[in-house]
């Protein structure tokens, strides 16, 4: 098998080319990623060394690079995780969301219908249903309601790879998932963010009155999901992917067992004041994909946690070198003049 993933050097893309690195060793590998902000090479530098994967630095919004690579590719799967993901940076500015999210996941169409790719598979987000109130949880059939530019833009690239499938019969398959946490978080998402602090004894800034409930899943449940997306999903569908109920927990709670786990007080916690139009709620129903992918969660949150917390102590130099800034000025200079 021949396959694309988009976004490799990210946080869930670094960690999903690792997982088929490892559970399907004869595929061959081509991971793409522009190196925003967000991507970082050392996420995959192991695998590239030992010509694992090839690694492409491109923009999936750039037409011209992304005819010649699918062109030359003849990938059989594309796994599309490249996307400006972070919703604080989005109500900052949209329109690199647009950008990416929209234009990057239209132009990504376009090439794989010309280059007869088998199967799309898109990576979005619960986010675009929107915010529950104190109960339920998202079906696949909620209503698309998103309320930030970074859920909007993610909406509106499900409907366009969805149209894709429809219109033009390529075969396309959405999953949704959950917030994610695990090892190679950027350190400006909630989890990484407060453990970071947590270790420097900086405050944790703890938005409105810290009780948003996210429904967290260990990444490596969701690169498990993925594949069984890809493997066995029904082209044209979309997959709910999350948490279990006991991991739909409070942000305050989530704060409180950083804090526990790393023996720092409770002091630490700083209340400021809340995102604009901050989804109070996310909950998902799976059981869609419990029946049709033989998918579950496999990893309980707190020990998910306990292994994430281990990973930032035992990973300080990879999050330390991003929070200076240091490793941006790295990749100026070694691809600023390519
Ligand atoms: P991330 O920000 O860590 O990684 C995104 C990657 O995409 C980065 O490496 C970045 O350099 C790359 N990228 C951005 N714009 C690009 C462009 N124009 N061309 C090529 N590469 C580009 O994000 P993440 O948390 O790993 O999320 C990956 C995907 O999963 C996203 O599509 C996101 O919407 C989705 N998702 C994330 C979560 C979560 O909790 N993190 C949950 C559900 C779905
Ligand atoms: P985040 O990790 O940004 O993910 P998302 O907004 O996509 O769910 O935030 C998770 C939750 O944590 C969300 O309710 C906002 C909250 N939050 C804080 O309270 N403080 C912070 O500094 C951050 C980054 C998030």
């Amino acid at each position: 098998m021949n396959v694309l993933i988009t976004g490799a050097a990210g946080f869930i893309g670094s960690n999903f080319t690792h997982y088929i690195a490892a559970e399907c060793p004869d595929w061959k590998v081509t991971a793409l990623d522009l190196l925003t902000y967000a991507g970082n090479l050392e996420n995959l530098a192991v695998l590239i060394e030992r010509k694992q994967v090839s690694f492409v630095r491109a923009d999936i919004a750039d037409a011209t690079a992304m005819e010649q690579l699918f062109a030359q590719g003849r990938f059989d799967i594309v796994f599309h995780l490249a996307a400006e993901s972070h919703v604080d940076r989005s109500i900052q500015g949209a329109r690199a969301f647009a950008q990416a999210n929209v234009l990057g996941t239209q132009t990504l169409l376009d090439c794989a219908l010309a280059s007869r790719v088998k199967r799309f598979v898109h990576i979005s987000t619960d986010e675009v249903y929107g915010s529950l109130g104190p109960t339920g949880r998202f079906v696949e059939t909620t209503p698309l309601d998103p309320t930030s530019p970074y859920s909007a833009s993610k909406a509106s690239s499900d409907l366009m790879v969805l149209a894709c499938g429809k219109t033009h019969g390529l075969e396309v398959i959405v999953t949704r998932c959950t917030n994610n946490y695990g090892p190679y978080q950027f350190p400006e998402k909630l989890i990484p963010l407060f453990i970071t602090n947590a270790i420097e004894d900086q405050a944790l800034p703890l938005y409105g009155d810290g009780m948003n409930v996210r429904s967290w899943l260990h990444v490596r449940d969701h690169c498990q999901a993925l594949l069984l997306a890809a493997q066995r999903g029904r082209p044209g569908e979309v997959y709910n992917v999350g948490g279990s109920a006991e991991a739909e927990i409070p942000n305050v709670a989530v704060t409180k067992a950083i804090l526990q786990i790393l023996d720092k007080p409770t002091s630490l916690i700083k209340k400021v004041g809340d995102r604009p139009a901050h989804d109070r709620r996310y909950a998902i129903d799976y059981s869609k994909s419990k029946a049709e992918l033989g998918w579950q969660p496999t990893i309980p949150f707190e020990q998910g946690l306990q292994s994430t917390v281990r990973w930032y102590l035992d990973n300080e130099a990879w999050w330390r070198k991003i929070k200076s800034g240091e490793y941006l000025k790295f990749y100026e200079k070694n691809y600023g003049n390519r």
